[in-house]
């Protein structure tokens, strides 16, 4: 029996997120939690002739336990609550408002479903994680191995992105490329590793090309947000994202031992891998190891097996030097989200 909950179920993302999930045939249980509008949206998934059984609760729901009686037995939770960027905003500027909202969701993770998998859509996720982190840490039930920031999409957008360029060139679907996406997941902090994991695209022997295309996959989100004009960021695309993220770790619960995603982790020195990354990650920056970082991470059944640390040895120099910016960046990010709870 897999129970999953979605904080945020009423929202842009949460709603077509839900669907997908509603669909999904390893979740017995799809519990929809939010502050507004939930019993609309849980009501109307409720009819759909899949197994998964709905349940939904607004947080005022008897005398505000709506929160508890959510994650209740939840083995797995996924969140994109919080407040999305309007045009002119960057990530970072939605800290206020969303790390108080994951720090109270954290809190009731660590109290009525400790031990559940928890994957974090909330942006900034560069600080929004380490909120997590710090609250767990507090409440004695931090398990760095199933803790996991939401990058999927910055993957999702370099694989479309680079087989646009490659639109004449034979079997460039997207489908064709994996491409593995580390750092963090706000601008200069994307740090998209083509040298490594693309088949040859010619188009991209041109220099400018390459960089052109690393700058569409560190600020595709701004597309979104101006095309939506003052109506959010990513919904449809960051829905289906976090589901295909969602579906490798239920996948991996089998016994599936073969599949790695790329996900913004804390690097634990328990988890093999982790060590060497942060050495990496020193060399390459020169100041203080990150704690955290979007690696790509072995799944298994108890969640992070392994961080492929390896995959920053095979980097060019030009992907080094985005790894240089993107630490600087990202080391005042998390000492931001980790600092809040304290
Ligand atoms: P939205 O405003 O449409 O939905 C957010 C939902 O969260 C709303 O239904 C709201 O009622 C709910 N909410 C607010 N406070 C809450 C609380 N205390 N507990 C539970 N639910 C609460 O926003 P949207 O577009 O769905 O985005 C959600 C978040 O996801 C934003 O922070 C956005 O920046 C982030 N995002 C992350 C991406 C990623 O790649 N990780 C990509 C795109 C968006």
């Amino acid at each position: 029996m897999v129970k999953v909950t979605v904080c945020g179920a009423a929202g842009g993302i949460g709603q077509p997120l839900s669907l997908m999930l509603k669909m999904n045939p390893y979740i017995n249980e799809l519990s929809l939690y939010d502050v507004v509008n939930v019993p609309g949206v849980g009501t109307d998934l409720s009819h759909i002739d899949t197994d998964t059984k709905i349940s939904y609760h607004l947080k005022s729901d008897d005398n505000n336990t709506g929160l508890s009686q959510a994650l209740k037995a939840s083995d797995f939770v996924i969140i994109p609550a919080g407040v999305p960027r309007k045009p002119g905003m960057t990530r970072d500027d939605l800290f206020k408002i969303n790390a108080g909202i994951c720090s109270e969701l954290a809190t009731g993770i660590a109290e009525t479903c400790p031990d559940a998998t928890v994957l974090v859509i909330s942006n900034p996720v560069n600080s929004t994680v380490p909120v997590f982190a710090e609250v767990f840490k507090k409440k004695g039930t931090f398990n760095p191995r199933k803790l996991f920031g939401v990058t999927t999409l910055d993957s999702v957008r370099a694989n479309t992105f680079i087989s646009e360029i490659a639109s004449n060139e034979a079997d460039k679907a997207p489908s064709a490329f994996n491409i593995r996406v580390v750092g963090g997941h706000s601008g200069e902090t994307i740090v998209p590793l083509f040298s490594v994991c693309a088949p040859h695209v010619y188009a991209l022997e041109d220099e400018n090309k390459i960089d052109a295309l690393v700058h569409r996959v560190q600020y595709g989100g701004d597309e979104v947000v101006q095309a939506k004009n003052g109506a959010g960021s990513a919904t449809l695309s960051m829905a289906y994202a976090g589901y295909k993220f969602l579906h490798a770790v239920l996948a991996a619960t089998t016994g599936d031992t073969t599949i790695i995603e790329s996900s913004y982790v804390y690097l634990d020195d328990s988890i093999p891998g982790a060590k060497e990354t942060k050495e990496i990650i020193k060399g390459l920056y020169g100041g203080e190891s990150l704690d955290y970082f979007a690696m790509p991470v072995v799944l298994s059944k108890e969640g992070i097996k392994e961080i492929k640390s390896d995959i920053l040895s095979r980097v060019n120099n030009k992907e080094k030097e985005l790894l240089k910016i993107c630490c600087k960046t990202l080391a005042g990010n998390i000492a931001k989200g980790a600092s809040f709870s304290q």
